[in-house]
């Protein structure tokens, strides 16, 4: 954490030359404040130097690589990179789909090993049962948890009603627009009460508008209910728009090139996504994804050079707290 005198000196460093454009590394200090709190949080999810290698006809693939980040109680943790850079590989390790071939997974302290309730995934596609409706659907955790029809169908009921598909409840998936569809994977997932929700570009197959919709609507959600969520996109907006931080991800091997906080506050509003901050923070991930030049990026670099580090970036291995 750097104190508050490092960043009057980034201030006083050259106080005449203010970007018009902010950098994204600049925090108001209630967003400071907010990320002060977050850190204050138990880690929930500890990723620690995680490595896959499939082995395949032609020769072994490092799909991930030296991968260590934390996710604190209710952190909302958005993971970018390009196509094919491994983000499948890594949640569907980190929800026990799949094993690592180095490094490990602890989920409050304890080792992942294997799929387990504790962990609930929403996927692009649509996983829902087509022969049971919208309630059944949901009904499905809590029945395998051993629950009674009544105790399980009414803790069922709440989620429906939490995800607002109340009047749906006795609806079939096919009867659902794609949205609300995801609403019942996601409201599938909750009712199974898990400490962690892993999201793999759940929107991605949304048109536009469902899409923005749904983005706002886990927001509100995510409000709701004490979750702690690792949301996988390739949607920078996206990922700028949800998160808490960002893990943005190298290809070939996929490693971790930054963490990034998110400087805009909260509660978000679509309106934010033209506001300078939201526009510089994307830009920097574009840079970092698709090597378009970041002007900030490239002064950020020259007062790197004049004053020690940056602000409130946090670094593959640091203890961010
Ligand atoms: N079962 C597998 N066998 C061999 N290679 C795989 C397998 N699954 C994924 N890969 C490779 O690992 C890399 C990461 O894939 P993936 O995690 O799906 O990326 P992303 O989700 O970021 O698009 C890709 O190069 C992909 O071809
Ligand atoms: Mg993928």
């Amino acid at each position: 954490m750097h104190g508050l005198a490092e960043k009057e000196q980034t201030v006083a460093a050259d106080p005449a030359s203010q970007p018009a454009r902010p950098s994204y590394r600049d925090q108001a200090p209630e967003v400071a404040a907010r990320f002060a709190r977050i850190y204050q949080r138990p880690v929930v999810l500890e990723v620690k130097g995680l490595d896959k290698r499939f082995e395949s006809e032609a020769g072994p693939v490092n799909a991930l690589q030296n991968i260590s980040f934390r996710a604190h109680r209710r952190e909302l943790i958005c993971v970018i990179g390009p196509s094919g850079c491994g983000k499948s590989t890594l949640i569907r390790i980190l929800a026990g789909l799949d094993s690592a071939t180095g490094g490990e997974t602890l989920l409050d302290g304890h080792p992942v090993r294997g799929p387990g309730p504790d962990r609930g995934m929403v996927f692009q596609g649509y996983t829902l049962f087509p022969w049971r409706t919208v309630l059944q659907n949901v009904m499905f955790g809590p029945e395998m948890r051993g629950l009674g029809y009544t105790t399980a169908r009414d803790e069922a009921m709440e989620w429906v009603e939490i995800v607002g598909l109340g009047r749906f409840a006795n609806a079939y998936p096919h009867q659902l627009s794609g949205g609300m569809k995801q609403r019942v994977a996601i409201a599938r997932a909750l009712a199974n009460k898990p400490r962690i929700l892993f999201m793999d570009e759940p929107f991605a197959a949304l048109d536009a508008q469902t899409r923005a919709q749904m983005q706002s609507y886990l927001l509100e959600l995510w409000k709701k209910v004490d979750i702690t969520v690792v949301f996988v996109t390739h949607d920078l907006e996206e990922a700028v728009y949800l998160a808490d931080r960002i893990v943005v991800l190298d290809a070939h091997p996929g490693r971790v090139r930054e963490i990034v906080e998110v400087p805009v506050p909260r509660p978000r509003t679509r309106e934010q996504m033209v506001s300078p901050l939201f526009v510089t923070t994307k830009q920097h991930l574009e840079s970092l994804i698709h090597g378009v030049p970041d002007e900030t990026a490239v002064e950020a670099a020259s007062e790197d050079a004049a004053v020690k580090t940056p602000i409130r970036m946090t670094q593959v291995g640091d203890d961010v707290e």
